[in-house]
C-alpha cells in the first residue's frame, strides 16, 4: 500500500525491473521478504542466486518462499559498505531493490557500495534496483509524512538528502553506462560496465 499511495511506484513496475535485467547468475542484495525473486521471470531454467543482507533473517525468509521455485540459494551475511568477500565470484546480474534509502550517508557515502558492487558485476553484467529518494521529488502528503517518520523517531531510513542527480553522480563513478527513470518518487535504475579497480 505504501508503496503505492506514498512513493507511487507499483510493484509490478519493479517486478518488470527484475524480470528485465534478472541474469542466471544473480547476487540480490537486502532481499527483505523476497517477494520479488520469488514472482520472478528467470532467464534460465537453474538460476544460481546469492543473498546478500546485515542478517540471516530476510535471508532464511526468501530461502523458504524460493524452495517452491526449486531455488536453493547462497547466503552471504555481510554489509555492501564494505568490501564484498571476492571468493562470491562475479555476477550477470546484481540487485538492490528499495535498499539504499535504508543505508546510512550521504550520496557519497553510500557510493562506496556502488564501487564495492561493481567489482563483483561481469563485464557485460548489469546492476539495477530501486530506491526512494527524499529530495528533488514531489512527496505527497502521505509520503512526506512517512519519510518524516522513518528519517525520524522510527529511524528506518537515511533519505533526507537523496536526490537523483546525486545517485547518478555516485553511479557514475563506479559504472561507465547509468539509465535512472524516476516513477513517483522512486529512482529505478540499471547500470552497465562496470569500472573495475586493478587488482594490487
Ligand atoms: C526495505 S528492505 C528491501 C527488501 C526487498 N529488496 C524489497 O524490495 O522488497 C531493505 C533491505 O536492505 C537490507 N540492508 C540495509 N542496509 C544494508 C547494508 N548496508 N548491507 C546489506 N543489506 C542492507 C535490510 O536488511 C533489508 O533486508
Amino acid at each position: 500500500m505504501e508503496q503505492h499511495y506514498a512513493w507511487r511506484c507499483p510493484r509490478e513496475r519493479l517486478l518488470t525491473h527484475y524480470d528485465t535485467h534478472l541474469g542466471g547468475r544473480h547476487l540480490d542484495i537486502g532481499p527483505g521478504t523476497g517477494w520479488y525473486l520469488h514472482q520472478a521471470t528467470y532467464p534460465a531454467a537453474a538460476p544460481e542466486i546469492t543473498l546478500m543482507d546485515l542478517g540471516t533473517n530476510t535471508m532464511a525468509m526468501t530461502a523458504g518462499r524460493l524452495a517452491d521455485r526449486n531455488i536453493t540459494p547462497e547466503v552471504h551475511t555481510g554489509s555492501i559498505l564494505a568490501p564484498i568477500d571476492p571468493t562470491v565470484g562475479v555476477f550477470g546480474s546484481v540487485a538492490a531493490n528499495f535498499v539504499f534509502h535504508c543505508v546510512p550517508g550521504t550520496w557519497a557515502q553510500k557510493g562506496k557500495a556502488f564501487g564495492h558492487i561493481a567489482q563483483v558485476v561481469a563485464a557485460d553484467g548489469v546492476f539495477f534496483g530501486s530506491t526512494i529518494l527524499g529530495t528533488g521529488v514531489q512527496h505527497n502528503l502521505f509520503g512526506r509524512a512517512l519519510c518524516a517518520l522513518y528519517n525520524g523517531p522510527i529511524k528506518v531510513f537515511d533519505n533526507s538528502a537523496d536526490d537523483p542527480g546525486g545517485l547518478r553522480t555516485a553511479l557514475s563513478a563506479a559504472f561507465e553506462t547509468v539509465d535512472i527513470t524516476v516513477v513517483g518518487t522512486v529512482a529505478v535504475f540499471a547500470a552497465h560496465r562496470p569500472r573495475r579497480i586493478p587488482a594490487q
